[in-house]
């Protein structure tokens, strides 16, 4: 184990064959490499459906808890050349750790991300391949899923808008903040998808992660009736945004 890496007695570090993984004992005492393999629970019939991002997330059913299963993939061109191979630099650079290890803060934090289970990664030369785990977030739905089916009451917008800040304050740039990565549930909002992410101190950043939102808002609802997304929405989630936190202010 590298000693940079001071890890809390429940979070597991187990060597596995041609790399690594990391799990949370205490919500996966039984993890197994196996789990994050999508056959492996579809052969027993507990895989539960799938969502789509750059690559696919299945959600499967393991005893009480319902997971997602993340394969590492890249996007674009370099998707055509190096597929889901990343190159190594080091354990604590691997994709699935820092995602895992910057979750595993944030959800620790209180801030509404899922809880995160477990992260492996498997070698292959001067590369490697990742996989991470979540806790599925019940009863909810990506901001563009919403999208597609009706309008959202400004008081969405305004709570999606608090929900950023709140990160924000935590120093946290999301390196792809868009309406597939914002989850909404009946009395929260969610952000996903930390692969990438950085704490940093304060700067212009925050804007360019609004902006993106904005970019990805705009893609989502093009060729949708024109009450999906305005100018009004938009205010609403600066006014969000912008408001004064309270303190132990619910997301
Ligand atoms: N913990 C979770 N609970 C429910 N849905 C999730 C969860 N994690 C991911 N998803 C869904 O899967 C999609 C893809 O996952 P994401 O983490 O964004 O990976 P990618 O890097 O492929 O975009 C998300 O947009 C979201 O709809
Ligand atoms: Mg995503």
């Amino acid at each position: 184990m590298n000693a940079n890496w001071p890890l809390e007695p429940l979070v597991k570090h187990l060597t596995t064959a041609g790399g690594a993984m990391l799990y949370n004992a205490a919500l996966a005492r039984n993890c197994q490499p196996q789990w994050f393999d999508p056959q492996f629970w579809a052969a027993q019939d507990r895989l539960l459906g799938t969502a789509r991002g750059r690559g696919t997330a299945h959600f499967v059913q393991a005893g009480e808890r319902e997971l997602v299963l993340r394969h590492y993939r890249r996007g674009g061109l370099a998707a055509r050349v190096y597929g889901d191979r990343y190159r190594w630099h080091g354990e604590p650079r691997t994709r699935p750790f820092a995602e895992w290890l910057l979750t595993h803060r944030l959800h620790r934090a209180g801030l509404p991300v899922p809880t995160p289970i477990a992260a492996r990664y498997v070698r292959d030369g001067s590369a490697y391949r990742g996989d991470i785990i979540t806790e599925r977030l019940h009863g909810t739905v990506s901001l563009t899923q919403a999208l597609r089916e009706a309008a959202l009451p400004l008081l969405t917008w305004i709570s999606i808008g608090r929900c950023i800040r709140r990160f924000h304050d935590l120093g946290v740039c999301h390196a792809d903040l868009n309406a597939h990565n914002v989850l909404l549930g009946s009395a929260a909002v969610y952000l996903v998808d930390f692969d990438r992410c950085r704490l940093r101190p304060d700067g212009l950043w925050r804007d360019g992660n609004l902006v993106r939102l904005r970019r990805s808002l705009e893609k989502v609802t093009f060729g949708l009736p024109a009450e999906r997304f305005t100018e009004a929405d938009w205010h609403a989630l600066l006014d969000g945004y912008q408001s004064e936190p309270q303190p132990g202010q619910a997301p």
